[in-house]
C-alpha cells in the first residue's frame, strides 16, 4: 500500500466501526487529515490508546503509520469544527420487519448544529433509496441549506477491506450539487478507478443492487451444488466451467453453508422491503433469502446420514465468523447451525482463531468454546468446517483422526481435497461434490478398530 501523498483536506468520519476505521485509515494514508468520532466511549478510549477495536488485517498498522494525521473524539461538534467534508459510517442494522434501521443516521443528522458554515455530509452507510431525499428535506426544513449531501456507498469486503478501499472496482458518487460531488471525488484523486457521478437515488440503488446481485449469485450456485449432489456432478468443475463465460464471471460462485455477515442478509432483506413498501413484489429476492436459510441447515442432514440421531453426539464446529479473516459474528451461519445442532440434542464444541470472544455472547451457554482445533475435535463424532480459515486446510491428519471418536468431516466450504481426506481415513462430506459410498465403510471400519 502506498504511503501518504494527497492534498491534505480535513476529512471527518462519523462511526469508528469496520467501514469508519478503514475509511479513516485510508484517507489518512492518502494524505488527508482525519477526525473520527464515535458515540461509544470504549471504542474512542481504545483508539486513543492505540488499540484497534475490530479485527481487520492491516488496519492497525495503517492507523499507526498515519497517527500524525488522525485524531479520535466522542464529539460530533469537534468533527464539524475541523472538517468541511464529513463521512457518515454508522451502522444501519435490520429492524424486526427487515427494513433498515436508520436511527443512527437520524441521530447524526439531528446532531448537526445551526452553524452558518458550509459542510458536505457524505453517506457511506448503506441506506435505502430515498434516504438522501429525506435527509435533504429535513436539513432544509431546519434551515440548514448550507449543508450539502452526497451519497458515496462503500463496497469493501471485510477481511480485505484496505485493498478494496484503495483499489476499488469503481467509486460511486451521487450528489444534489455538482460541486459537492466534485469535492468528494477530489478526495479520491490518487486512487485509480472509474468514477460514476450520478444522482443520489441511483447511487443508493447501485449499492443495494450490487449486494443483492452478489447474494443471488451465491444462492444460485448453492442450488446448483445441491442438484449436483443429487445427480453426481462436481460443483467445483461446474462453477469453473460456468465462470469462464465472461458474461457470468468466476467470482462469487463458491458454494457453501449460506451467506452471512453484517451486509448481505440485511441488505437483501432491506431491498425486498423497499420494493414491497413501494408496491413491487421482488419475487427473486424472496427465493434468494429462502435458499440461503435452507443452505445453513443442510449440514444437519449430512451429519445424520452418517451418525443417525445426533442426540448426545459431540459435534465440533470449526470456524464461527461469517467468513475467514474477520472476527465479525453478525448473521454468521455458525449461529443458526449451532442452534439447530443443539435442538437436535447434540453437544456442540466450537473453535475460531479470532472470533471466539465475540462468539461467546452470541452462541449462548450451550456451546463449549475450545482454544484450538485439536481441543475441539478431541472426542468429537464429527468436525464441521463452517468458516474457511486457512488453518483448517490441514485438518485431515492422523493426529486429528486419532483424537476424534468418529472420523467424519463435513466440509461446509469445500476447503479440503476429498481424495486426500478419504485417503487419510476420514468419511468426508462437502457441498455439491460426489459422495463416496465407501465413507460409510470407513466409519464402520474405524468403529471395529476401536472395539478390537
Ligand atoms: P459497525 O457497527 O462496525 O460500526 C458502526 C459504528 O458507528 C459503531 O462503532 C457505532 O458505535 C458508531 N455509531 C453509531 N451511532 C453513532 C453516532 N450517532 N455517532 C457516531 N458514531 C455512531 O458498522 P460497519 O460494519 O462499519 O457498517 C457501517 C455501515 O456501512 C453500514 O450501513 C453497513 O451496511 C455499511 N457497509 C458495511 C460494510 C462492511 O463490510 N462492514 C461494507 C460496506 C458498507
Ligand atoms: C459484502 C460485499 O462483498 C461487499 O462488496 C460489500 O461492501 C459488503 O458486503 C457490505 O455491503 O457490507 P462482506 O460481507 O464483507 O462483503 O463479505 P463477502 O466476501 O462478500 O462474503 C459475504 C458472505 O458470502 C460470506 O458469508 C461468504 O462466506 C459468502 N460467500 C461469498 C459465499 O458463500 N460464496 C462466495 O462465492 C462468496
Amino acid at each position: 500500500m502506498s504511503a501518504a501523498r494527497g492534498n491534505g483536506t480535513a476529512v471527518g468520519v462519523v462511526g469508528a466501526g469496520y467501514v469508519g476505521l478503514v475509511t479513516a485509515a485510508c484517507f489518512a494514508d492518502l494524505g488527508h487529515d482525519v477526525v473520527c468520532c464515535d458515540v461509544n466511549p470504549e471504542r474512542i478510549e481504545a483508539l486513543l490508546a492505540g488499540r484497534v477495536p475490530i479485527y481487520e488485517p492491516g488496519v492497525e498498522s495503517l492507523l499507526e503509520r498515519n497517527r500524525a494525521r488522525l485524531s479520535f473524539t466522542l464529539e460530533l461538534a469537534d468533527v464539524l469544527r475541523r472538517c468541511r467534508i464529513v463521512f457518515v459510517c454508522v451502522d444501519t442494522p435490520p429492524t424486526a420487519s427487515g427494513d433498515a434501521d436508520l436511527s443512527r443516521v437520524d441521530a447524526v443528522v439531528a446532531g448537526i448544529p445551526q452553524t452558518g458554515t458550509r459542510h458536505v455530509l457524505v453517506m457511506k452507510s448503506t441506506v435505502p433509496v430515498g434516504t438522501g431525499d429525506k435527509v435533504r428535506l429535513e436539513l432544509t426544513a431546519r434551515g440548514l441549506d448550507q449543508i450539502g449531501y452526497v451519497s458515496n456507498p462503500e463496497f469493501l469486503r471485510e477481511g480485505r477491506a484496505l485493498a478494496d478501499f484503495m483499489e476499488p472496482d469503481r467509486i460511486v458518487i451521487g450528489a444534489f450539487e455538482g460541486a459537492d460531488g466534485q469535492a468528494v471525488a477530489d478526495l479520491y484523486a490518487d486512487i485509480e478507478a472509474p468514477v460514476i457521478r450520478t444522482d443520489v437515488a441511483s447511487a443508493e440503488m447501485i449499492k443495494y443492487g450490487s449486494n443483492a446481485f452478489l447474494a443471488t449469485k451465491i444462492s444460485f450456485i448453492n442450488e446448483i451444488a445441491n442438484v449436483c449432489e443429487e445427480v453426481g456432478a462436481d460443483v467445483g468443475v461446474v462453477a469453473q466451467g460456468m465462470g469462464l463465460d465472461e458474461r457470468i464471471g468466476p467470482h462469487f460462485l463458491r458454494p457453501g453453508i449460506g451467506f452471512g455477515g453484517s451486509c448481505f442478509p440485511k441488505d437483501v432483506n432491506a431491498l425486498k422491503q423497499l420494493a414491497g413498501n413501494s408496491g413491487y413484489h421482488f419475487q427473486l429476492l424472496t427465493a434468494v433469502i429462502e435458499v440461503n436459510e435452507l443452505q445453513k441447515r443442510r449440514v444437519v442432514g449430512k451429519l445424520e446420514k452418517h451418525l443417525g440421531s445426533l442426540r448426545g453426539r459431540r459435534i465440533a464446529m470449526l470456524g464461527l465468523a461469517f467468513k475467514a479473516n474477520t472476527d465479525d459474528m453478525r448473521e454468521a451461519s455458525s449461529i443458526v447451525l449451532a442452534s439447530r445442532l443443539r435442538s437436535e440434542g447434540a453437544d456442540v464444541v466450537a473453535y475460531d482463531p479470532v472470533a471466539t470472544e465475540k462468539a461467546r455472547g452470541v452462541l449462548g451457554d450451550g456451546v463449549e468454546l475450545a482454544g484450538s482445533v485439536l481441543e475441539a475435535v478431541t472426542g468429537a463424532d464429527a468436525a464441521v468446517i463452517v468458516t474457511e480459515w486457512g488453518e483448517f486446510r490441514h485438518l485431515a491428519t492422523r493426529v486429528v483422526k486419532e483424537a476424534m471418536a468418529t472420523p467424519l468431516i463435513v466440509d461446509g466450504r469445500n476447503l479440503l481435497d476429498p481424495r486426500q481426506a478419504r485417503a487419510a481415513g476420514f468419511a468426508y462430506e462437502s457441498v455439491g461434490r460426489p459422495a463416496d459410498p465407501a465413507d460409510m465403510l470407513r466409519i464402520a471400519a474405524d468403529r471395529a478398530d476401536a472395539v478390537s
